[in-house]
């Protein structure tokens, strides 16, 4: 039963006004096409649970690529448009976005069709998505602006904080939605509900994952391991048993899920240096999930999810590098507990901060971490001063040399015995001959 209330004031009190204006001119764009535009999935979610989501999500009754570029003609902004969807983004000047989308079903176009069907083309588009919850819509249109339909007892599930599905072949016919399930419930703190686990279990027990491609699973993945209750996740994804289809010897057990509690240590340590690095956390979180498969295990994985040339580099070269570097330090830590700055930096230098962060994860030694942390937070960034015209003038030939004295300066400037520019002249005038 369709059930309709007003959010024009939470509207009003809750949204930037700039977006509260392009709403309004959304509505009055549709009125005069004599379409409906409504406000949907996520971001009328979260509107309703007063969480911050600018992604905003319009599907308009009718085309809704004719609407976009009416819209457009309003304003500045730019519109792309995919034909074979009826879909088209608008986009501002500063970059902000807004999704377009047409709902249209062709046979119930002919109003005489189905006179008893209110709003049936918006009622089946939402009808195709995941859970109930991202099934409310807000209507645009000037005369009932903010009313907020719900189809499918979306209203009821927020205040139950549940995930439910819409129908029983939900997780059949889209199996990435069991991993979307366990992210919106990690995510809103929800429980998914009975029903709809037993579903869950039921596609795993069919292997419906398996039609997936591993592509499609990484964005899942990827989502999840972005989010902030990332170590909940992991383990619920575990006890769906949706893990293994990434691979058999993928679990999320205690180890593993220390190993993600260090991690998110070493990223909020990161963080708190303020070095303005991008980074990705969900790269760090990869690592740690691969932490006990073998290195010939993880490059298979990593290729079956398809990860980018430059990050499957990283899980062929550099995770085996870094597992090494671990046993051999931790061996070393004992023994030689004072190695000289230029040793650190050397042992670290190339690596990138994912797997530098991966590697404080691991460290289980004060030794080690105080290294890592010596080597990311100055070691790095230390820079010689002279260059190749600078060795020139002091009558060196250019060649292969240069490399060797620019190492040696590296080194000198890291085990801090050389500072001035002068320094480095002398350093080299002692050490090499022209
Ligand atoms: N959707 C779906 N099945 C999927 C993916 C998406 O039904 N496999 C629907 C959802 O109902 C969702 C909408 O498409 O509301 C938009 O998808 P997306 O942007 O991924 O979802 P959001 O709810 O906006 O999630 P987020 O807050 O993470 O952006």
């Amino acid at each position: 039963q369709l059930k309709r209330k007003n959010l024009r004031q939470l509207i009003s009190t809750h949204l930037p006004g700039s977006v509260k204006e392009i709403l309004a001119e959304f509505g009055a764009v549709a009125d005069q096409l004599g379409m409906q535009a409504y406000l949907v999935g996520g971001f009328v979610r979260d509107l309703l649970l007063r969480q911050q989501n600018l992604d905003v999500d319009i599907v308009v009754e009718g085309d809704g690529i004719a609407f976009a570029e009416a819209f457009a003609k309003t304003t500045t902004c730019r519109v792309r448009t995919h034909e074979k969807f009826g879909t088209a983004v608008i986009v501002f000047p500063d970059g902000f976005k807004i999704d377009i989308a047409s709902a249209r079903l062709e046979y119930y176009d002919k109003p005489a069709a189905l006179p008893q069907v209110e709003h049936a083309s918006i009622r089946h588009d939402l009808y195709r998505r995941d859970f109930t919850i991202n099934t409310l819509t807000i209507s645009l249109n000037p005369d009932h602006f903010g009313q907020m339909l719900d189809f499918f007892g979306g209203q009821r599930d927020l205040k139950d904080k549940a995930i439910r599905v819409l129908h029983n072949l939900s997780f059949i016919e889209d199996p990435t939605r069991l991993f979307r399930a366990v992210r919106f419930e990690q995510r809103l703190g929800f429980k998914i509900g009975k029903q709809t686990e037993r579903l869950m279990r039921s596609a795993v027990q069919l292997r419906s994952v398996k039609q997936i491609s591993g592509l499609r699973i990484l964005h899942e993945l990827k989502q999840i391991l972005d989010e902030s209750r990332v170590v909940a996740a992991l383990g619920r994804l575990d006890q769906f048993d949706l893990l293994t289809f990434i691979d058999a010897k993928l679990h999320f057990d205690q180890s593993t899920a220390s190993l993600f509690v260090a991690a998110e240590r070493a990223s909020s340590w990161f963080d708190l240096l303020y070095t303005g690095e991008a980074y990705r956390r969900w790269l760090l979180y990869l690592f740690c999930l691969f932490d006990n498969l073998s290195n010939k295990g993880a490059a298979k994985v990593s290729r079956w999810l398809g990860m980018s040339p430059a990050d499957h580099t990283l899980v062929l070269e550099q995770l085996p590098k870094a597992k090494m570097l671990l046993k051999r330090l931790r061996h070393r830590s004992s023994k030689l507990p004072h190695p000289q700055n230029s040793e650190i930096y050397f042992w670290f230098d190339g690596l990138a901060i994912e797997i530098i962060l991966y590697l404080m994860a691991c460290s289980d030694q004060e030794n080690l971490r105080r290294w890592l942390s010596l080597y990311t937070t100055e070691l790095r960034k230390e820079k010689i001063i002279l260059n190749g015209d600078d060795l020139i003038t002091l009558g060196f030939k250019p060649g292969r040399s240069f490399q060797e004295i620019f190492i040696a300066l590296l080194k000198a400037r890291l085990n801090q015995e050389i500072q001035t520019r002068d320094d480095e002249i002398g350093f080299v005038k002692a050490n090499f001959q022209v």
